[in-house]
Formats: C-alpha cells, sequence, structure tokens
C-alpha cells in the first residue's frame, strides 16, 4: 500500500517550549462545571488518564529519538517531550485534591498505570525486528491519541459554554492551558510517525486500537466517578448524558466526534489542517498559569 505524505501547513509551525506551571486546588469545587456532575467527571477522567499515558508518550519517545534524522523533528520532538512532562505533573496534582473532596480516583488510576506501563510497556522482546516493530506500532499509537488530544484542546478553547455554566476559572486555566499546549504541537507525533515509519495500513491499525482503548477506559473512568462520587445519591453514567453535554456545550458533540474519525483515515490528513495555532497561542499569553509560570523563569522578576 503507498505511503502518502500529507502536506502540513508551514504556518501552523510554532517553537515548543515547556510551561512550569502550577494550580492552588483550594477554592476548586468536586463539581467545578456547577449542576453538572456528568460533564464534570467526564472532564476530570483527564486528570487520571493523562499522567500515565503522557509518561508513556515520553518513555517511549525517548526509545525513538535516535531513529530521528532530521534536525527541526528532534527540536519539536525535545519540546514535545517538554510539555507532555509538565501536563502529566499538573493533571497528577488535581487527584489528591478529589480524593480530599471525598472522591479517591486510586482503584481508577492503578488500573490506568497498568495499562500503561504493563500492556504498553516495552515487554521482554528480542533486539532486532520484533523490538522495531512494537517501538513502531507504540509510535503510532501515540499519532493516533494525539489526534484526540488535538481535538480536545481546540474544543476546550471554544467551548464558550463552560464560560456561560461558571465553570471553575483554575480548572477551566488548567484544561485550556493544556488544550492550547497540545494544539500547539499537534503535528509532533504525526511528523514522528511519518518520519520513522508512515505506513497506511499501520495508521488504520493502531488508530482503531487507540481509539477502542479510549472510548473503553473513558467511560470506565467516568462511570467510576460518577458511581463514587460522595454528593450523589446513585451516580450513573450513561450516553444519554454525554449526548446531552454535547447539545448544551459542557461536552464536544457526539457528531463532531463521529466525524474526527474519518479525518485522521484520509490519506492526505496532516494535523496542521485542523485547528488555529494562532488561537492557541493568543490563550497561552494570557493564561493566568502560563503567565505566572513565565514570572517564575530565571531571570525575570
Ligand atoms: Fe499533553
Ligand atoms: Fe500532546
Amino acid at each position: 500500500m503507498s505511503n502518502t505524505q500529507p502536506a502540513a501547513d508551514a504556518s501552523e509551525r510554532t517553537s515548543l517550549k515547556a510551561r512550569k506551571v502550577s494550580f492552588d486546588w483550594e477554592e476548586t469545587p468536586l463539581h467545578w462545571v456547577p449542576g453538572e456532575p456528568f460533564s464534570t467527571h467526564m472532564i476530570n477522567t483527564i486528570h487520571m488518564l493523562l499522567p500515565a499515558g503522557e509518561r508513556w508518550f515520553i518513555h517511549v519517545y525517548r526509545q525513538i529519538l535516535p531513529y530521528i534524522h532530521d534536525d527541526q523533528l528532534r527540536e519539536d520532538v525535545i519540546g514535545f517531550i517538554g510539555q507532555e512532562a509538565v501536563h502529566s505533573q499538573a493533571h497528577d496534582d488535581v487527584l489528591p485534591h478529589l480524593k480530599k473532596l471525598g472522591l479517591d480516583p486510586t482503584p481508577y488510576t492503578a488500573q490506568i498505570d497498568w495499562f500503561f506501563e504493563k500492556l504498553l510497556g516495552d515487554r521482554t522482546l528480542p533486539p532486532g525486528r520484533a523490538r522495531k516493530w512494537w517501538l513502531m506500532e507504540r509510535v503510532a499509537i501515540i499519532a493516533a491519541i494525539e489526534h484526540y488530544t488535538a481535538f480536545l484542546g481546540d474544543w476546550i478553547l471554544n467551548a464558550e459554554a463552560l464560560d456561560r455554566h461558571g465553570a471553575d476559572p483554575t480548572m477551566l486555566d488548567l484544561m485550556r492551558w493544556h488544550g492550547a499546549e497540545e494544539v500547539e504541537h499537534r503535528s509532533v507525533a504525526f511528523d514522528v510517525f511519518m518520519h520513522v515509519d508512515g505506513g497506511y495500513r499501520r495508521r488504520v491499525r493502531t488508530w482503531a486500537v487507540a481509539f477502542t482503548a479510549l472510548v473503553f477506559l473513558w467511560q470506565r473512568g467516568t462511570r467510576f466517578l460518577m458511581e463514587n462520587d460522595p454528593s450523589l445519591l446513585d451516580g450513573k453514567a450513561s450516553f444519554s448524558q454525554l449526548r446531552a453535554g454535547g447539545r448544551k456545550g459542557t461536552l464536544p458533540t457526539t457528531a463532531a466526534m463521529a466525524r474526527s474519525i474519518p479525518t485522521y483515515l484520509s490519506r492526505t490528513y496532516h494535523p496542521s489542517q485542523e485547528a488555529s495555532t494562532a488561537q492557541a497561542v493568543a490563550y497561552l499569553a494570557h493564561s493566568p498559569a502560563a503567565l505566572a509560570a513565565e514570572a517564575r523563569m530565571p531571570g525575570k522578576s
């Protein structure tokens, strides 16, 4: 099967830097989208999924660096690793706050740690073809996942309904800072995949793996949070609540999620064709957490 090289939009490129943000969760309520526990917990699942997931990205990318023979892409990968390391830590820091509010995420995060560290870990493979095959599979899985992190980043930057619903400003800033950096670096994982392999069959196969895993883990995480939320009498998660969140604008619509599938599987797809770097950079220029991180940088006072 041919390996088409899709066109990247050069104007969407930006140089990547990690912003060492931190957040104070003291004032953030459990239902930080007021009156919307399902939307809150659907988004809260990110805090439980991404720390292990992004640590795994970094683990795999450290192994792929020797296969990258393009200085620009190498620089992008190093910037990507720096950003994902801060994302992972920032979401991890929310978990003790959830526990303090009576919702201990540990039973679920233990499963996620197993998923990324064991199931998607290095495995005991002999050096050579098998080991390289597994590395390339994982690089392709990361490209597919990053299609969805960019999709969600673009969504949250534009989710004005969350502001209208009075969503907690600190949590909104965490989600939008992260979303903006996902939009900033949305091409890196795909470019890495195209550079080291780029096979269309592999793209389709690993998309199916990533999509199935994301749907499975996300619904499981949301169900876990709804069922263990101490403020809900009989917390349940359902597909109809997902659709309702989409209609209200407190979650992405199921139609937009469905449209993202053929987008990724198109042979002419390149992530730079989706979302807007200018919008992401504009958000980061006034994000309270990003500004505070910048002020803390050495040399600034
Ligand atoms: Fe991230
Ligand atoms: Fe990312």
